[in-house]
């Protein structure tokens, strides 16, 4: 079976850290590279994250660092969902591995150039900064990438603002570079991500595979809760990043309509808001695949199951390295 070859493009960040653990824990996806971008919290933060989730989980994934900040607006970060490093509530593990010497934007570009045409997705999980950065740099990419499918926008709500989601607010001119561009996009909104609540009962699944991966996740969660509780009056967290990851490993996780989508850039107090023509009132192409409902049974079932096998493949190799150290 041929695996599904993805670059993860994200800010970590609780819920990109879980996107990470499962694209590279479920068995028909290639995890091809990692990159950063400023989002949640400050590149140095995002980047330091990306390495300590691939060192909890004894990933061997490149991970380079990218945009630090977004084309031509204000910075944002969100420490008041992800705390003061981006990834409160874990003591986080040195990084085993060092980030690639290469700028995020070189590794995507790098990547999809060395792989046939249309056989590379992107999965960008943060601000789409690198994206369009990447796109700029090296036009040719837009027609071998396979497809975009990024964790971004809502056609209802916002959450950074009343009408902008986070990821979008924090850059919304690449966003708007990102679902002009000739590429199949995939917009993985709140209106969707909302639907992937992490509740007790999913928290204590985790809890029972038993390992300090497992361990790692169910404090990973657990801040998430407290902060979407205070902030945002959610009774369980929305862990919306992975939601994009498991739409490569399994279409049927979610519906999908397809419609045209702009981001308003000049709006007074919409900016970053991701205008959902459902309609057709405006009369234009459409230019993305809006995802509307998830089976989250089945989303939460591909997620355990990903932190199981790396749990089992960590346990794997300690267990060899001991056989084979010296008494
Ligand atoms: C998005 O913003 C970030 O806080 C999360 O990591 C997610 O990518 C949700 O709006
Ligand atoms: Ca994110």
């Amino acid at each position: 079976m041929s695996r599904h070859k993805i670059i993860l493009d994200c800010d970590p960040g609780h819920d990109d850290a879980i996107a990470i653990l499962l694209a590279a824990g479920d068995p028909s996806i290639e995890l091809l590279a990692i990159t950063t971008c400023a989002g949640n919290q400050t590149l140095e933060k995002v980047t330091r994250n990306a390495l300590a989730v691939c060192a909890v989980a004894g990933l061997d994934v490149p991970v380079a660092a990218g945009a630090a900040g977004p084309l031509v607006r204000q910075q944002l970060v969100a420490p008041d969902i992800h705390g003061e490093s981006g990834l409160d509530g874990p003591v986080l593990p040195a990084p085993t591995h060092a980030a690639d010497p290469r700028h995020a934007v070189d590794l995507i570009i790098d990547t999809i150039m060395a792989h046939e045409p249309g056989t590379v997705s992107l999965v960008p999980t943060g601000p789409l900064t690198n994206i369009a950065l990447a796109m700029r740099k090296e036009p040719s990419i837009i027609g071998r990438v396979k497809e975009v499918v990024l964790m971004g926008g809502s056609y209802t709500r916002g959450n950074r603002t009343p009408a902008a989601e986070f990821n979008i607010a924090a850059d919304p001119e690449a966003a708007a570079a990102v679902f002009d561009a000739e590429w199949p996009v995939t917009m993985v909104g709140l209106d969707l991500t909302h639907q992937a609540t992490a509740d007790d009962d999913v928290v204590a699944r985790i809890a029972a595979i038993g390992s300090p991966l497992a361990d790692f996740v169910v404090e990973v969660l657990t801040f998430f809760a407290s902060t979407y509780r205070e902030r945002q009056g959610f009774d369980a967290p929305p862990v919306h990043d992975p939601c994009c990851v498991a739409a490569i490993i399994d279409p049927s996780v979610m519906e999908i309509r397809s419609a045209f989508v702009a981001v308003e850039l000049a709006g007074t107090w919409t900016s970053g808001m991701t205008v959902t023509d459902f309609g057709d009132a405006y009369g234009q192409p459409h230019n993305a695949r809006v995802a509307t409902k998830l089976d989250r049974a089945r989303f939460w079932d591909l997620t355990i199951e990903a932190i199981r096998r790396l749990s089992e493949a960590s346990a794997t190799e300690a267990s060899a390295t001991t056989e084979g150290t010296p008494q």
